[in-house]
Protein backbone atom coordinates (compact mmCIF):
# COMPACT_ATOMS: atom_id res chain seq x y z
CA UNK A 1 0.00 0.00 0.00
CA UNK A 2 1.06 3.43 -0.85
CA UNK A 3 0.21 6.87 0.17
CA UNK A 4 -0.90 9.10 -2.59
CA UNK A 5 -2.59 12.42 -4.21
CA UNK A 6 -4.92 12.88 -6.56
CA UNK A 7 -7.42 15.49 -8.07
CA UNK A 8 -10.85 15.72 -7.70
CA UNK A 9 -12.75 18.32 -8.98
CA UNK A 10 -17.01 18.69 -8.11
CA UNK A 11 -18.68 19.85 -11.30
CA UNK A 12 -20.79 22.51 -12.06
CA UNK A 13 -24.06 20.32 -11.82
CA UNK A 14 -23.21 19.20 -8.28
CA UNK A 15 -22.16 22.73 -6.88
CA UNK A 16 -25.55 24.13 -8.63
CA UNK A 17 -27.46 21.54 -6.53
CA UNK A 18 -25.37 22.61 -3.55
CA UNK A 19 -24.19 18.82 -2.86
CA UNK A 20 -20.30 19.95 -1.98
CA UNK A 21 -20.87 18.59 1.36
CA UNK A 22 -22.54 15.22 0.84
CA UNK A 23 -19.76 14.73 -1.83
CA UNK A 24 -17.14 15.42 0.22
CA UNK A 25 -18.80 13.13 3.04
CA UNK A 26 -18.67 10.34 1.08
CA UNK A 27 -14.96 11.29 0.74
CA UNK A 28 -13.91 11.47 4.12
CA UNK A 29 -16.28 8.73 5.28
CA UNK A 30 -14.35 6.27 2.47
CA UNK A 31 -11.04 7.37 4.12
CA UNK A 32 -9.90 10.04 1.83
CA UNK A 33 -8.32 13.12 3.51
CA UNK A 34 -8.82 16.94 1.76
CA UNK A 35 -5.42 17.91 2.04
CA UNK A 36 -6.29 21.47 -0.83
CA UNK A 37 -8.96 22.69 -1.98
CA UNK A 38 -9.90 25.59 -3.91
CA UNK A 39 -13.72 27.05 -5.49
CA UNK A 40 -13.17 28.59 -8.79
CA UNK A 41 -14.90 29.73 -12.12
CA UNK A 42 -12.75 27.94 -15.08
CA UNK A 43 -12.47 29.44 -18.25
CA UNK A 44 -12.91 28.44 -21.50
CA UNK A 45 -9.05 27.93 -22.46
CA UNK A 46 -8.37 26.26 -18.59
CA UNK A 47 -11.14 23.89 -19.22
CA UNK A 48 -10.08 22.97 -23.13
CA UNK A 49 -6.27 22.51 -21.54
CA UNK A 50 -7.84 20.31 -18.63
CA UNK A 51 -9.59 18.03 -20.56
CA UNK A 52 -6.92 17.91 -23.84
CA UNK A 53 -6.50 14.74 -24.11
CA UNK A 54 -10.25 14.11 -24.92
CA UNK A 55 -9.76 17.05 -27.81
CA UNK A 56 -10.16 14.92 -30.39
CA UNK A 57 -13.64 12.85 -28.59
CA UNK A 58 -17.21 13.92 -30.32
CA UNK A 59 -18.29 15.58 -27.06
CA UNK A 60 -15.00 17.29 -26.26
CA UNK A 61 -16.56 20.94 -26.86
CA UNK A 62 -20.23 20.10 -24.67
CA UNK A 63 -17.69 19.06 -22.38
CA UNK A 64 -16.00 22.06 -22.14
CA UNK A 65 -18.83 24.02 -22.46
CA UNK A 66 -20.90 21.94 -19.35
CA UNK A 67 -17.40 22.59 -17.14
CA UNK A 68 -17.42 26.42 -17.64
CA UNK A 69 -21.46 26.41 -16.74
CA UNK A 70 -20.93 27.06 -13.28
CA UNK A 71 -18.46 26.75 -10.44
CA UNK A 72 -16.26 23.99 -9.69
CA UNK A 73 -14.05 22.51 -6.97
CA UNK A 74 -11.18 21.48 -6.87
CA UNK A 75 -9.51 19.72 -4.45
CA UNK A 76 -6.32 16.96 -3.80
CA UNK A 77 -7.67 14.08 -1.94
CA UNK A 78 -4.96 11.88 0.12
CA UNK A 79 -4.56 8.52 1.50
CA UNK A 80 -3.69 4.73 0.21
CA UNK A 81 -3.86 4.22 -2.71
CA UNK A 82 -5.61 7.51 -3.50
CA UNK A 83 -6.17 7.53 -7.44
CA UNK A 84 -7.62 3.90 -7.87
CA UNK A 85 -9.92 4.61 -4.08
CA UNK A 86 -11.01 7.78 -4.99
CA UNK A 87 -11.79 6.53 -8.33
CA UNK A 88 -13.73 3.50 -6.65
CA UNK A 89 -15.85 5.82 -4.27
CA UNK A 90 -17.13 8.11 -7.58
CA UNK A 91 -18.53 4.99 -9.25
CA UNK A 92 -18.28 4.36 -12.81
CA UNK A 93 -18.63 7.73 -15.67
CA UNK A 94 -21.86 6.98 -16.70
CA UNK A 95 -23.71 6.91 -13.82
CA UNK A 96 -25.80 4.29 -15.46
CA UNK A 97 -23.53 1.84 -14.60
CA UNK A 98 -22.22 3.15 -11.08
CA UNK A 99 -22.47 0.68 -8.06
CA UNK A 100 -25.13 1.50 -5.25
CA UNK A 101 -23.88 3.77 -2.70
CA UNK A 102 -20.97 5.55 -5.49
CA UNK A 103 -21.35 9.51 -5.31
CA UNK A 104 -21.95 9.10 -9.25
CA UNK A 105 -24.59 6.18 -8.77
CA UNK A 106 -26.32 8.63 -5.81
CA UNK A 107 -25.95 12.62 -7.36
CA UNK A 108 -25.09 12.23 -11.61
CA UNK A 109 -27.32 13.63 -13.63
CA UNK A 110 -25.69 11.64 -16.64
CA UNK A 111 -22.46 10.94 -18.41
CA UNK A 112 -21.97 14.77 -19.06
CA UNK A 113 -23.00 16.05 -15.54
CA UNK A 114 -21.93 12.77 -13.65
CA UNK A 115 -20.47 15.32 -10.45
CA UNK A 116 -16.96 14.39 -10.13
CA UNK A 117 -13.78 14.08 -12.01
CA UNK A 118 -10.82 12.09 -10.51
CA UNK A 119 -7.70 11.62 -11.81
CA UNK A 120 -7.42 7.86 -13.49
CA UNK A 121 -3.42 7.29 -13.46
CA UNK A 122 -0.47 8.53 -10.56
CA UNK A 123 1.21 10.08 -13.65
CA UNK A 124 -2.15 12.10 -14.87
CA UNK A 125 -3.05 13.04 -10.52
CA UNK A 126 0.90 14.67 -10.95
CA UNK A 127 -0.22 16.45 -14.08
CA UNK A 128 -3.65 17.52 -12.57
CA UNK A 129 -2.73 18.27 -9.10
CA UNK A 130 -0.03 20.91 -11.13
CA UNK A 131 -2.59 22.14 -12.74
CA UNK A 132 -4.29 23.83 -10.20
CA UNK A 133 -2.32 23.63 -7.09
CA UNK A 134 1.22 25.02 -5.63
CA UNK A 135 3.08 22.50 -4.07
CA UNK A 136 2.71 24.72 -0.94
CA UNK A 137 -0.86 24.78 -0.93
CA UNK A 138 -1.07 20.45 -0.42
CA UNK A 139 -1.36 20.91 3.98
CA UNK A 140 -0.82 17.32 5.30
P1 LIG B 1 -14.31 12.84 -16.46
O1 LIG B 1 -13.85 11.80 -15.51
O2 LIG B 1 -14.32 14.24 -15.97
O3 LIG B 1 -13.42 12.77 -17.79
C1 LIG B 1 -13.91 13.17 -19.06
C2 LIG B 1 -15.36 13.49 -19.05
O4 LIG B 1 -16.02 13.53 -20.31
C3 LIG B 1 -16.09 12.39 -18.31
O5 LIG B 1 -15.80 12.46 -16.93
C4 LIG B 1 -17.55 12.67 -18.68
O6 LIG B 1 -18.18 13.53 -17.78
C5 LIG B 1 -17.41 13.40 -20.01
N1 LIG B 1 -18.13 12.72 -21.09
C6 LIG B 1 -19.15 13.24 -21.79
N2 LIG B 1 -19.59 12.36 -22.70
C7 LIG B 1 -18.83 11.24 -22.58
C8 LIG B 1 -18.82 9.98 -23.25
N3 LIG B 1 -19.65 9.68 -24.23
N4 LIG B 1 -17.90 9.09 -22.85
C9 LIG B 1 -17.02 9.37 -21.84
N5 LIG B 1 -17.00 10.57 -21.18
C10 LIG B 1 -17.90 11.48 -21.54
Amino acid sequence: MTVENTLSIIKPDATRRNLTGSINAKFEQAGLKIVAQKRLQLTKKMAQDFYKVHKDRPFFNELVDFMISGPVIAQVLRGENAVKHNRDVMGATNPKEAEKGTIRNEFAESIEANSVHGSDSIENAKTEIEFFFAQIELIY
